[in-house]
């Protein structure tokens, strides 16, 4: 243990006695070996991505898997390389690029930051927390995950993988408690390594274990580097007992998929949508009408000359 801490280093907290041996420092040796072998190759870990571009994909992967945002991500840098080449654009530009991502109100959010970035802060992503997350759109953990991942900050980042390893190897429960900012940063803080770089490398880490080793559904305990420390594992996979996290409702006939319709005509039009060509999307007025009430109150379409456009 002592011959890890370096010289000018400051010992790491105290183990929680609930590691169950897995000291801190040694978690995060074995998931940084571990992550430095098994990475997935994505554009956002290639030397020379921007903080502009982690902004990006972070907004993108908040709710939409790897497979899909890379090659939106990519269109996307490609065209707008620069928070000022965003914020130069309407609106509606970053809602049309955001084609089938969903959730598009994340576009808005973007474009705004992107426009906040260019106005006030020279055209710099900043790095520090309380500024990204000043920002709109920006919470707890995508503030974190740039200052971290773009800038090399130590701070703890914490998504629903890294909670979900966390609550296995650690505390010995199949599933985490319900998300508490509070509890899941300090959770997090307590296992991260003191060197910046090391520190990156275990956040990104421990997220990629949990993303394609320590999944929700199907893990592969055989595959995991930390198996034979997992407290979880060690006690048999008691079932979970607590609270389960809301099944996300069906898609099909949804409002979300109402909304989706009528958002993929006003992406592929160049001119007002009308009420008629609206009326042809969906059978039920009611669930029609409510979805356009959305997405007009979501400034994510507007009235426009007898019709409707994506914002300007
Ligand atoms: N690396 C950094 N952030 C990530 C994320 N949100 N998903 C997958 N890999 C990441």
């Amino acid at each position: 243990m002592g011959s890890r801490i370096r010289a000018g280093q400051s010992r790491p907290p105290r183990r929680d006695p609930s590691e169950r041996g897995t000291g801190s420092s040694k978690l995060a040796d074995t998931v940084i070996a571990w992550f430095a072998q098994n990475q997935r190759d994505l554009p956002w870990r290639r030397p020379g991505f921007s903080a502009w571009g982690t902004l990006v994909s972070e907004f993108m992967l908040q709710q939409t898997p790897v497979s899909r945002v890379v090659p939106r991500l990519e269109e996307w840098l490609e065209r707008w390389p620069t928070p000022a080449d965003l914020a130069a654009v309407p609106a509606g530009e970053a809602v049309r690029a955001w084609a089938s991502l969903g959730y598009p109100r994340r576009a808005l959010w973007l474009h705004a930051c992107a426009v906040s970035i260019a106005e006030r802060h020279g055209g710099v992503v900043p790095h520090d927390v309380d500024e990204l997350l000043a920002l709109p759109g920006i919470g707890d953990y995508t503030a974190r995950a740039v200052s971290a991942f773009a800038y090399g900050h130590r701070h703890p980042v914490v998504d629903t993988n890294i909670r979900r390893v966390i609550a296995r190897a650690v505390a010995g429960q199949g599933e985490p408690s319900p998300p508490s900012a509070r509890r899941d940063l300090a959770a997090m803080e307590a296992l991260l390594p003191q060197d910046p770089p090391q520190a990156r490398a275990f956040n990104a880490g421990l997220m990629e274990l949990g993303a394609i080793v320590c999944t929700a559904r199907a893990p592969r305990c055989e595959s995991c580097p930390l198996a034979r420390s997992c407290s979880w594992r060690a006690a048999g996979y008691p079932e979970h007992t607590g609270p389960r996290k809301a099944v996300q409702k069906k898609y099909e006939g949804s409002d979300r998929q109402v909304r989706g319709l009528i958002m993929a005509e006003l992406r592929a039009a160049h001119k007002p949508v009308t009420d008629t060509e609206i009326v042809t999307l969906w059978p039920d007025a009611t669930q029609r009408d409510r979805a356009l009430a959305g997405l007009l109150r979501d400034s994510l379409a507007i009235r426009a000359q007898g019709g409707y456009t994506l914002p300007s």
